[in-house]
């Protein structure tokens, strides 16, 4: 069976996917997942996130436009069970070059298969760029489901019904029928404002049990961690942005075995085993003292 592929993916800037796609997948490795993550974004947040440099010609560019294979572009993080294909800002131009070559909306699945068909790992990670351009697109089109972080903002709902329409054409067009929404993941969640809380109870009347019930709270440190090339368990493995991946985690398997497709939730390995020599102390976290905030009741029917 191949590997599942999971596209985190929004138009919107700055929600949180390359957070999300970062510690989501760092959470599952200390699950003793194996877990592969593809940058698709020419940013590459998430490459200098897990603490890669950025190297011209270590992108998934070349395998996209089938110049070479996935493989050797595979990289070791801090982390045992935690992989990455980085990214370049290069990769900007393959938004051009794959546009004007065949089968332009596959070049991802195509390059990605001989790895997705093998047994290395339990889950690949996309992280997609802020755009619907032609990087997003593949990464839908190679995808077996879209996990999409929404910021719990104001003008949070604006946008979702431009992916939902992008789905439904990636579904008509017949380039991924089967694509699903594996779940939408609420960021930056603050306890103490009543926007959250509205946000979180419009996105529940919409999206119903497609929300995830662990919400992301605003936490100074996930904003930290990727300045020290750090997945935030290993930068600070007790602050309630851990406690909230973590959650995350356990969530995202515990409804996929629910659904039947895995079988096994995993068990939490010590990530202190893996981490490097402990880093001086960081400053206190003002957020440090508040629990990861419980969901609101389900909306009325
Ligand atoms: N829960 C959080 N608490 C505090 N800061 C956060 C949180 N999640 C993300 N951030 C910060 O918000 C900014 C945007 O987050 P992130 O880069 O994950 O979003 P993105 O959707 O990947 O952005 P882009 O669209 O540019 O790729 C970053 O500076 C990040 O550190
Ligand atoms: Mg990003």
């Amino acid at each position: 069976m191949a590997i599942p592929i999971i596209a985190v993916a929004n138009q919107k800037g700055g929600v949180g996917k390359t957070t999300t796609c970062v510690n989501l997948a760092a959470c599952l490795a200390e699950r003793r997942k194996r877990i592969l993550l593809i940058d698709l974004d020419p940013q590459a947040n998430a490459t200098s996130g897990l603490g890669l440099e950025k190297k011209d010609g270590a992108s998934i560019y070349r395998a996209l436009l089938g110049e070479m294979p996935l493989d050797p572009l595979i990289q070791k993080t801090a982390m045992d069970r935690l992989d990455v294909v980085p990214s370049e800002l290069d990769l900007a131009g393959a938004e051009v070059d794959i546009a004007r070559a065949d089968r332009y909306l596959h070049r991802f699945k195509e390059a990605v298969a001989p790895v997705a068909a093998s047994d290395r790992y339990d889950y690949i990670l996309v992280d997609c760029p802020p755009s619907l351009g032609i990087l997003t697109m593949n990464a839908l089109a190679g995808s077996e489901s879209l996990l999409i972080p929404i910021q719990c903002e104001y003008y949070a709902l604006e946008g979702l019904s431009v992916i939902a329409k992008l789905i439904q054409r990636i579904s008509d067009s017949g380039a991924n029928p089967g694509l699903r929404i594996e779940g939408i993941v609420l960021t930056m969640y603050d306890v103490r404002t009543n926007l959250s809380q509205q946000v979180v109870q419009e996105v529940l009347n919409h999206f119903g049990d497609r929300v995830f019930e662990t919400l992301i709270p605003r936490s100074v440190r996930l904003s930290e961690a990727p300045s020290y090339g750090k997945p935030v368990i290993l930068y600070d493995r007790h602050c309630t942005g851990s406690a909230a991946y973590r959650q995350l985690a356990r969530e995202f398997l515990k409804r996929r075995k629910l659904a039947g497709r895995e079988q096994d939730e995993g068990e939490e390995a010590p990530a202190h085993a893996e981490a490097p020599p402990a880093p001086p102390p960081p400053p206190p976290d003002p957020a440090a003292a508040e629990p990861v905030p419980a969901p609101p009741p389900p909306p009325a029917p």
